[in-house]
């Protein structure tokens, strides 16, 4: 992994010992974002969207990544379908293999296919061997999240247990089902974020979630797994504030989850507050529309 110095100025704790890694996105620009459909509770019919606002906050966010070091693609938005900025529902990849996504929704179906393509195309330009589709319903992640040693997956309302299956069998990887219990945190990325990897010289991967999103097995197995996990408020939760995306030091998220940002501070993580409150109305923020391409380790620059 490529260590980071990061280009911009920023109030820092001094000493800290947090280090970014340089990570590699596929993003997709909400041209033609809308709500038109109402999948999850924040998505309200009645309330206008704006999808030139909303690129232009889509714009900042990746401005950001860049402007930390890094690398971001660009996946072409199909008209038709309003929601495929949110590109981490797109796949799950990790050590360079690439699952595309089965949705649950009809609506969201034909993303699964427009992911995949390009999982297969441009991903493999970038040495990713695309998978193809998965089997079972599956909703990349937005259910999906790698902590360096195994697959957090959420299920409940889309991604089943089945898919969880597929993914330790397709991709090699342990899994760690999570059943999540409270439909406006419908995925498991709006109710955990994973801030550090699990390292090989043993560093236990660091977490962040909102146990009442869970169930009580759940959350027993959150807690066992992560005893010093930052538990969020269920203020910070309902702006989304957990739908975060961490290089190890900068995490980026809702600038309204104020909570969230002292939290992360007090850990020498360093916040970096992004307004996507246009994209808040289709019920996704930062991960929503990040979706991590990890490489092969021999690929690893
Ligand atoms: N409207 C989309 C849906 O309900 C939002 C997806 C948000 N993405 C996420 N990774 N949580 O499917």
């Amino acid at each position: 992994m490529t260590l980071l110095t990061p280009p911009v100025a920023e109030s820092e704790p001094t000493g800290s010992a947090r280090t970014p890694t340089a990570r590699h996105y596929l993003m997709c620009p909400p041209v033609h974002f809308d709500v038109v459909y109402a999948i999850n509770p924040w998505m309200d019919l009645s309330v206008p969207v704006d999808a030139g606002h909303a690129v232009v906050q889509w714009q900042a966010l990746k401005d950001a990544y860049e402007a930390h070091g890094h690398t971001v693609d660009v996946i072409e938005p199909e008209p038709g379908l309003p929601d495929m900025v949110y590109a981490a529902n797109g796949g799950i990849v990790v050590n360079g293999q690439a699952l595309a996504a089965r949705f649950t929704h009809p609506e969201r179906q034909p993303e699964g296919v427009a992911y995949d393509a390009w999982l297969r195309g441009s991903g493999a330009q970038h040495g990713l061997v695309g998978l193809g589709q998965a089997a079972e319903q599956n909703e990349g992640e937005g259910d999906l999240l790698w902590d360096g040693e195994v697959m957090l997956a959420g299920t409940g309302f889309r991604t089943s247990r089945a898919a969880h299956a597929e993914v330790a069998e397709r991709l090699g990887v342990e899994v760690v089902t999570l059943e999540l219990v409270d439909p406006r945190f419908y995925h498991l990325d709006t109710a955990l974020a994973v801030l550090t990897t699990a390292s090989d010289d043993g560093t236990r991967p660091e977490v962040a979630y909102f146990p009442e999103a869970f169930t009580p097995e759940a959350q027993a197995v959150l807690r066992e797994r992560y005893p010093d996990a930052i538990i969020a408020t269920e203020a910070d939760a309902e702006v989304l504030g957990l739908n975060a995306v961490s290089d190890g030091k900068h995490v980026f998220l809702s600038d309204r989850a104020t909570g969230m940002h002292a939290a992360l501070r007090e850990r020498g993580f360093t916040p970096v507050g992004i307004d996507l409150s246009e994209l808040l109305k289709g019920g996704g923020s930062v991960k929503c529309c990040t979706l991590e391409l990890r490489p092969a380790p021999e690929v690893r620059a």
